[in-house]
């Protein structure tokens, strides 16, 4: 006997609710609520379980080593922490445009394996399209234009591909469940049932997954936990650069991070990305300071740009792009009372060029300095590089792997370096760059 009942679930972040809300109280979005239909087997009492259990003592568990294999990209490899692992799921989220569909169908070109392609959104036609565009020929490849999931799983196990996309999970279906493709039902159930093909057979699955506005991944949270790993496209489209970053991996550095250039033929590797976030020419505006940011196992050198200009109202703007805004209200208030800058009545701009989005420590300190040279429009020292995170009592900071992060400047021909001091003894005498270790904010401003 089943019982029959609904509910309404918020499409954004799976919030369950007994009646329709127009707002959601967990994740504040509009117009989110779904209604879905819950199926419920009567309780029976609980009977005891007397078959086999999958468990043993740790200490006799048979150890196994990762074999991966390559995705035929070096960027995307490295973001998964050396290729894809047979029988692990990832899922990939970007924004529209952003080249979700163009990596994944470069990638299984380069891959030389067996692999399905199943996509929801475009026609085969579409996709022929698209690998003319990019040049790629493959035997090996397999499209399939479908969204009901039982297929989908038929023409998995018909083709036996080494590794399979779907593209996207949003509008993969169950027909038999009584919601609409994109409902957190329905993306749960597809999501696992694509899941346990993967582990049983040994298969490695890529999901797409759509973002929302706000720039989360789209669907419930319990996709991100249900997957081993979870990349992340970023990049504005307007930019050329393209960054995909690992936000979650059981089997590898999270916050690794890939860059690509998008260019008419598909995604380029960038194999020198602290080249393209650089200014090329090298002139020196004042606001503008070089840092060295440190993603996953590799430093790179990214420019941070200030604009600090008079205010004429009352409230005064603070906008960045690539920065976190609170942070950079917070530095504001330590300049304000550590090195007695103000800038209550200035309108202060952030940038980070490139399209790159840096929410390390490390990079509060040339925030302050390229504020302050905007402010007095006094360009730093040409060819210094700034590290440093900046505490609210005015201290800077040690920051981690000081070393990588002063070859990586070294070797883009700077020639100075302003650090935190409890990282001088470390670095000291271990590149060829001048080094000067400041202590408090205040001390960074004069040098
Ligand atoms: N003819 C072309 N020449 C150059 N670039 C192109 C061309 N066609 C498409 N692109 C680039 O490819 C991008 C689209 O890539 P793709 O379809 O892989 O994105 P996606 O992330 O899969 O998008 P969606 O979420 O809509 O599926 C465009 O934004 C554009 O930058
Ligand atoms: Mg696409």
């Amino acid at each position: 006997m089943k019982k029959e009942k609904t509910k309404f679930v918020c499409s954004s972040c799976g919030y369950e609710s007994i009646r329709w809300l127009g707002k959601c109280p967990e994740c504040d979005s509009w117009n989110t609520f779904a209604e879905e239909v819950v199926t419920k087997a009567e309780p029976v009492g609980r009977k005891s379980y007397s078959g086999d259990l999958n468990m043993g003592r740790l200490s006799k568990i048979e150890s196994s080593t990762i074999k991966r294999f390559s995705s035929g990209i070096g960027e995307l490899d490295r973001t998964l922490g050396g290729g894809f692992v047979p029988g692990s799921v990832i899922l990939l989220g970007g924004e529209p445009g952003i080249g979700k569909s163009t990596i994944l169908l470069q990638s299984l070109a380069a891959l030389q394996k067996p692999s399905l392609y199943v996509t929801g959104e475009e026609s085969l036609q579409q996709i022929k399209m698209r690998a003319e565009r990019l040049g790629v020929t493959s035997d090996l490849i397999t499209i399939l234009a479908e969204t009901d999931i039982s297929k989908i799983l038929a023409a998995i196990d018909q083709t036996d591909p080494q590794l399979f996309v779907i593209d996207s999970i949003q509008t993969v279906n169950n027909p038999e469940l009584m919601s609409s493709p994109g409902t957190v039902s329905q993306i749960r159930e597809s999501a696992y049932a694509l899941m346990e093909n993967a582990k049983k057979t040994n298969r490695t699955a890529v999901i797409i997954g759509h973002v929302t506005k706000e720039g989360s991944l789209a669907g419930p949270k319990i996709l991100e936990h249900m997957v081993d790993t979870v990349l992340q496209f970023e990049g504005d489209s307007n930019n050329l650069f393209r960054i995909i970053r690992a936000v979650k991996n059981r089997f590898g550095s999270s916050n690794e991070i890939g860059v690509f250039e998008m260019q008419g033929s598909g995604l380029k590797e960038v194999l020198n990305p602290s080249g393209v976030f650089l200014n090329e020419d090298n002139r020196v505006n004042s606001g503008s300071c070089i840092t060295a940011v440190f993603e996953g196992t590799r430093a790179i050198l990214t420019e941070v740009q200030a604009l600090v200009v008079p205010s004429y109202f009352g409230n005064p703007s603070r906008i960045t792009s690539g920065f976190d805004q609170r942070k950079l209200s917070i530095l504001l208030a330590v300049l304000e009372k550590r090195a007695r800058i103000n800038l209550s009545n200035k309108n202060v701009f952030i940038n980070v060029s490139g399209g790159m989005r840096i929410d390390e420590p490390a990079s509060d300190l040339p925030i302050c300095l390229s504020i302050i040279s905007s402010a007095h429009e006094k360009p730093l020292p040409p060819g210094t590089v700034v590290i440093g995170e900046v505490g609210l009592g005015g201290e800077i900071r040690g920051v981690s792997q000081i070393i990588a992060r002063l070859k990586e400047a070294e070797k883009l021909g700077f020639t100075s370096a302003i650090i935190p001091k409890p990282n001088f003894a470390e670095a000291k005498g271990k590149t060829g760059l001048k080094i000067r270790a400041v202590a408090t904010v205040e001390e960074a401003v004069q040098v």
